[in-house]
């Protein structure tokens, strides 16, 4: 290997290991992967259970790199078997080079699944499988590179330097990957144990709320021109965190936090300490995550004019650019989805009802620039809503 492959190998190591979301590592992953094959597309698959999903996809002929994260909600499986070309790098735990998927060599035992060329005419032509084995050689998934682009933009056969390079990346992706993903499962963790106080209303309010905040700085972010590092470090800290920003709730007692009808003044000053319960668990933070979470919990329910409350008589009220970041962008994403979700204590509104009241709000509650981004990934919130459903009989 050549020292400035080795150099920047160890540039690229580094700086993943900066990322504590899954998709931002994996965003990652699959930039330098097709970097080195000149791969127009590439995809990785993550093994979850007997399947794998499709967790990522970067398409540079029918979407660019930014569009793609309104892809990372698709939920497509296929399971572990020889018969597709993502399944059997997995079962074989080797690379997978084709020349031409049209021409497959003689006796392999996979096809060439073209429903995605079909339904987007695009072409796939040459392929390169790569497994990502953790400890034991265990899979955790693959990734599966499209049309390496020769020097006229053709398609042209991924070569044997090309795979031996990418088997020896992968290795380093992989305990990349390995971290990110504990990480995840532990704020996952922490948020079914939040959830188990209160199932219907906490479990997928919560994803939806981390992913539509990491939907709004991304947009957010792109308009102020925030280099692309530091926004994919903070887009991966907000989607975690901001998961986390109810946390404080598990310290509500159930009669306050389940009343149907409205609070009294006194239950209103209760539900306010959620705010400073939730930031007390992150008061010890060593991750950037955890002291993201700790401004979010801590900062959710101030409003960019200055009201609102911390649910701590020790934090002061904040206005407009004092309250972080992170936590106005958490408020817009809040407030929309507790507005098109059914509670205890009111109804669902329609989506243009609470679009309405979003757009309403700038500059009293909410930070207008957060909620000018908010209005322009609207469509990505839809298919947030799609992938992460209310649980049926909370209605
Ligand atoms: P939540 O249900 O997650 O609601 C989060 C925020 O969404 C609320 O913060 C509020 O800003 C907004 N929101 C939700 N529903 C409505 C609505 O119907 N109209 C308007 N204008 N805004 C709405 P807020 O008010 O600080 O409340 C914080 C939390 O306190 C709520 O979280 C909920 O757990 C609880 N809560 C608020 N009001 C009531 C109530 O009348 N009854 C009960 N049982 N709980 C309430
Ligand atoms: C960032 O995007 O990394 C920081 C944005 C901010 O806090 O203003
Ligand atoms: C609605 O509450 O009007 C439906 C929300 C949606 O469009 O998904
Ligand atoms: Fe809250
Ligand atoms: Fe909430």
């Amino acid at each position: 290997m050549s020292d400035s492959r080795l150099s920047w190998l160890t540039s690229f190591t580094r700086e993943l290991m900066r990322y504590d979301d899954t998709s931002a590592v994996l965003d990652r992953i699959l930039l330098e992967a097709r970097k080195a094959s000149c791969a127009d597309a590439g995809t990785v698959f993550l093994v979850e259970g007997d399947s794998l999903i499709f967790a990522y996809t970067h398409n540079d002929t029918l979407f660019s790199v930014e569009t793609a994260y309104k892809y990372a909600y698709a939920d497509a499986r296929l399971p572990i078997t020889s018969q597709s070309i993502a399944g059997a790098c997995a079962v074989s735990r080797q690379p997978i080079r084709l020349d031409d998927v049209r021409h497959l060599p003689e006796g392999v035992p996979f096809r060439f699944n073209d429903s995605f060329d079909r339904a987007t005419g695009y072409r796939t032509v040459s392929v390169l499988g790569i497994p990502l084995l953790g400890r034991e050689g265990r899979p955790l998934g693959v990734i599966q590179l499209i049309n390496s682009k020769g020097p006229d933009g053709s398609p042209q056969p991924f070569t044997e330097e090309m795979e031996n390079f990418l088997v020896f990346f992968s290795v380093q992706a992989v305990s990349a990957l390995e971290r990110s993903l504990l990480t995840r499962e532990m704020v996952h963790r922490m948020q079914k144990m939040a959830a188990l106080n209160d199932p219907k209303e906490t479990g997928p309010h919560a994803e939806r709320v981390g992913a539509i905040a990491a939907e709004i700085y991304q947009r957010w972010a792109e308009k102020c021109a925030i280099p692309v590092d530091a926004r994919r470090s903070f887009r991966s800290n907000i989607r975690l965190a901001a998961m986390l920003h109810d946390l404080g709730k598990v310290a509500i007692p159930h009669n306050v936090l389940k009343k149907p009808g409205r609070l009294t003044l006194d239950e209103f000053e209760i539900i306010k300490t959620h705010c400073a319960e939730g930031a007390k668990l992150f008061k010890t933070a060593s991750l950037d995550v955890d002291s993201m979470s700790r401004d979010i919990a801590q900062h959710h329910h101030q409003k960019w004019n200055g009201t609102g409350y911390t649910g701590d008589p020790d934090v002061p009220i904040l206005a407009g650019e004092e309250i972080p970041l992170a936590a106005r962008i958490t408020a817009v994403a809040d407030v929309f989805d507790a507005l098109v979700s059914a509670r205890c204590y009111k109804p669902a509104w329609t989506w243009e009802e609470a679009v309405t009241e979003i757009r309403k709000s700038a500059g009293s509650h909410f930070d207008p620039a957060v909620v000018d981004a908010f209005l322009e990934v609207e469509d990505t919130v839809r298919n947030i809503f799609e992938r992460y459903p209310d649980i049926e009989s909370s209605h």
